[in-house]
């Protein structure tokens, strides 16, 4: 049995912005059905819910802070959540990255320098819990230092790194190096440093023991300039520590044969019942209910990643054609607005819901009929997975976790019966129509679409392989 302290900044369902949320919600106790005594340590934010209230563990003191810790579990599981409280730092209303009014935290560098601070001295046993973990597994630039803090220690456990995202790399001036009262030795160009700055990511990168990011794509992508943002070398380098490890989803959240959310549960043998979930979500989101018209949903932040402009650019084509579509997201204000535009001029067909809004994503998962997500690059994603569990198409760009998961519709997959969607492969608003068009003509094809709808939902998405792919590497290290 391994010992391992998953670090992370969201856990769903205590709080959650993204897929990394859903990743540490699910894998910890998947490992915990592979007997591992896994726990998880988080920041206790203002705003975390869904959770028995914290109990005090212990205090810790780091850098001349005092700092509590709190013990909680995951809901639905045994897993231990310690919550790192200082609400000098976390207790004011907004979410990990941003405040009430959407602005990035100013002091964010010295919010999760203190985590990592805390995490490391868990790690050494130093915080009076009596449990020292085999494996640290710290996910994202926000648990960075963690690593590069533990390679100053003796006998410190092994670590992990997993990379989520390379867009977010937690890169701050160079002061802040010593404001933060790091320790000089990670100061160079091998450590935390990065082209005179200091680097979060970068002491994952250059410390952790082993790599992995989301999708064997995804790690082979990263190791290129076009989707490395600079650190590509540093991951050539290190390509014997590193490995892709696709993410798993957690089948009992999604699952349309027993999802809450939804109007009508159904299952590949009761296909015909997931129409009057399209219907209740065409009247509930405003548009024409008829459960004829091909309908496309989106969910997603609405940033430059998941290829929103080149929806943007589809639009009114998309209007004039004879489909509907509901999207579900919030980011970008420039990308709200003109979203808003469309569902304002074309009512009836268009909808657009700005927000974060569960309930509603579970209903367009299990309502649409064909799923977008047009991403520009996708370390993973997990839509796409939902999507195929409930019946619903995915159409997807031909990269990372989105390759590693879509099986295109072409004569010799229809024939095997492995399509479960459509790939397309130029990041343009042409391909992505043309995937469109591709899509729509199968549509029409009712016994063939309903045997898609079926490869689809047969798929294994679930976390039994890859949680044991994960073991194997903490037992490698
Ligand atoms: P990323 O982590 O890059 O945002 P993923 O596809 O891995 O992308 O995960 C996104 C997760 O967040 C999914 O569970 C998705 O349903 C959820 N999500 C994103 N935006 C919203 C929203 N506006 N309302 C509800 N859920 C959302
Ligand atoms: C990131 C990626 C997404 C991935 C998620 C969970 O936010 O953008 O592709 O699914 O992390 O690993």
């Amino acid at each position: 049995m391994k010992k391992i302290l998953f670090a992370t900044s969201e856990t769903h369902p205590l709080i959650k912005t993204g897929g990394l949320a859903d990743v540490v919600g699910s894998l910890p106790p998947a490992l915990k059905r592979l007997e591992q005594d896994v726990r998880i340590v988080m920041p206790n934010y203002h705003d975390i819910k869904n959770c028995e209230p914290g109990r005090y563990v212990c205090t810790i003191r780091v850098n001349n802070s005092d700092v509590n810790l709190l013990e909680t579990r995951l809901p639905d599981s045994d897993v231990i959540v310690w919550l790192v409280d200082f609400p000098a730092f976390f207790g004011t209303p907004g979410n990990p990255y941003l405040d009430d009014d959407g602005n990035p935290w100013a002091n964010i560098g010295d919010r999760f320098s203190l985590f990592c601070r805390i995490v490391t001295e868990i790690a050494m046993n130093r915080a009076y819990l009596d449990w020292k973990p085999d494996v640290v597994h710290c996910n994202d630039w926000q648990t960075g230092l963690v690593p590069a803090l533990l390679s100053l220690e003796e006998h410190r456990p092994a670590t992990v790194f997993t990379i989520h995202n390379m867009a977010y790399q937690g890169v701050f001036p160079s002061a802040a190096f010593t404001q933060l009262n790091l320790p000089g030795q990670l100061w160079h160009p091998d450590g935390l440093e990065y082209h005179g700055m200091l680097s979060f990511i970068k002491g994952g990168m250059s410390y952790a023991d082993r790599i992995t990011t989301v999708s064997p794509t995804y790690a082979r992508e990263i190791q290129t300039p076009e989707f490395g943002y600079g650190l590509e070398g540093l991951l050539a380098y290190r390509r014997d520590d590193l490995s892709g490890i696709i993410n798993g989803i957690d089948t009992t959240v999604w699952n349309p044969e027993t999802d809450g959310y939804i109007p009508n549960t159904y299952s590949s043998k009761t296909l015909d019942a997931k129409v009057n979930n399209k219907t209740a979500l065409q009247a509930r989101l405003g548009l024409t209910v008829d459960p004829d018209v091909p309908l496309f949903g989106l969910i997603g932040r609405l940033v430059e990643q998941k290829g929103i402009d080149l929806i943007l650019a589809c639009l009114k084509d998309m209007a004039n054609m004879p489909l509907q579509f509901a999207l579900l997201g919030s980011g970008d204000k420039s990308i709200q607005v003109k979203l808003q535009d469309f569902d304002r001029l074309y009512p009836d067909k268009i909808s657009v819901t700005i927000g974060y809004d569960e309930n509603l994503a579970h209903q367009i998962e299990a309502g649409v009929d064909i799923f977008l997500m047009p991403s520009r690059f996708e370390p993973c994603g997990l839509n796409q997975m939902y999507s195929q569990r409930y019946g619903t198409l995915p159409i997807v760009r031909n990269t990372g976790g989105l390759a590693d998961t879509v099986v295109d519709t072409l004569p010799a997959s229809i024939h095997n019966k492995t399509a479960s969607g459509f790939v397309f492969n130029d990041a343009s608003p042409g391909a992505l129509l043309e995937a469109i068009k591709r899509c729509l003509v199968l549509y029409a094809q009712k016994p063939l679409w309903r045997q898609l709808q079926k490869n689809a939902m047969q798929k294994d998405f679930s976390w039994q392989s890859s949680a044991n792919q994960y073991l194997t590497l903490y037992r490698e290290i």
